[in-house]
């Protein structure tokens, strides 16, 4: 431990090294992994992490594409596109950013992706898949965790993960990751009770609420790992757009407590985006090799 606390986990630097080592691949390619992203609306946040995403990939060699639909489009318009993705065999990820308006049921948009082009592992088999222990294509925000934790040297097996947040997206997923890794697993959420006294066994602590401040240092147990999913925006009038980004933690006072801890931003961000790469590597390779196959078959 540093003088000033815990150490931090440094995920920009973590996810420029996965970074590299999914450029690599994708020079091994045939073809460049090619991504489209659907973004309906014009939610501000939505629109700077489907950028980032954007980025990131051609940052890595791959191709990506943007599908902007207005905020009022038709349940069945968002599917034909969907449909359209499927069918094209340039395109070997598909991602529809997440929260879609009201009117749109979002089960059935993210069933329609076929499962093969699923980089966010949201189609239900996908999710049965992940419950077996046998998914290629895994949610990239508990991956991005996992990841973090293992390139950390922080020891899975055996420890007491507990877990903040139950959503399909990051807590469910994440409990599933670490049990399959021999971590024993409480997944917490809003009508928990006695939540600080669960926070405080944990050797790992994983917060994925979305509510700043929600952890604070009485509910950290000295020496914990305590990983920091949430990203806020909170009004700041000294920050020239008016707010600044804090996670669920209170870092600096849990720092003092904790071994280690991501910040915000910096700490899973940048590995959400860089597990987005890899999956999009994942299915890009799985779908050539199959196509191959398919033709090596086709010309006997
Ligand atoms: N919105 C917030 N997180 C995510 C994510 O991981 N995937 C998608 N598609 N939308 C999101």
């Amino acid at each position: 431990m540093s003088a000033g606390g815990g150490t931090i986990i440094d995920g920009k630097a973590i996810a420029e090294r996965c970074k590299e080592r999914i450029r690599a691949q994708v020079a091994q390619l045939p073809m460049p992994p090619g991504i489209t992203v659907v973004l309906v609306g014009d939610d501000p946040a939505s629109k700077v992490y489907v950028s980032m995403k954007e980025v990131g990939c051609r940052d890595v060699g791959m191709r990506s594409e943007q599908v902007t639909l207005p905020k009022d489009v038709s349940q069945e318009r968002l599917l034909a596109t969907i449909d359209r993705l499927n069918e094209d065999p340039e395109v070997h990820a598909i991602l529809v950013q997440l929260p879609l308006p009201g009117h749109i049921d979002e089960g059935a948009v993210l069933e329609r992706v076929r499962p093969e082009k699923d980089v966010d592992g949201f189609h239900p088999c996908n999710v049965g898949l992940l419950q077996l222990g046998k998914a290629t294509l895994v949610p990239c925000t508990p991956k991005g965790v996992v990841r973090l934790l293992e390139e950390s040297g922080v020891a899975i097996a055996g420890a007491h993960a507990v877990i903040v947040g139950r959503s399909n997206i990051v807590g469910k997923p994440l409990a599933q990751l670490l049990l399959q890794r021999d971590a024993t697993v409480t997944v917490c959420h809003s009508r928990t009770k006695g939540l600080a006294a669960l926070t405080r066994q944990a050797d790992i602590l994983v917060a994925a609420v979305g509510r700043p401040g929600l952890i604070t240092a009485e509910m950290v147990k000295d020496g914990a790992v305590v990983i920091d999913v949430g990203v806020n925006r909170v009004e700041d009038a000294h920050e020239k757009r008016g707010y600044r980004l804090c996670g669920d933690v209170d870092f600096a006072r849990v720092r003092e407590k904790a071994r280690a801890i991501t910040p915000v931003p910096g700490g899973v961000g940048p590995m959400t985006i860089a597990m987005l790469m890899e999956n999009t590597l994942l299915a890009a390779q799985a779908q050539q090799q199959a196509r191959g196959r398919a033709q090596r078959g086709g010309a006997r």
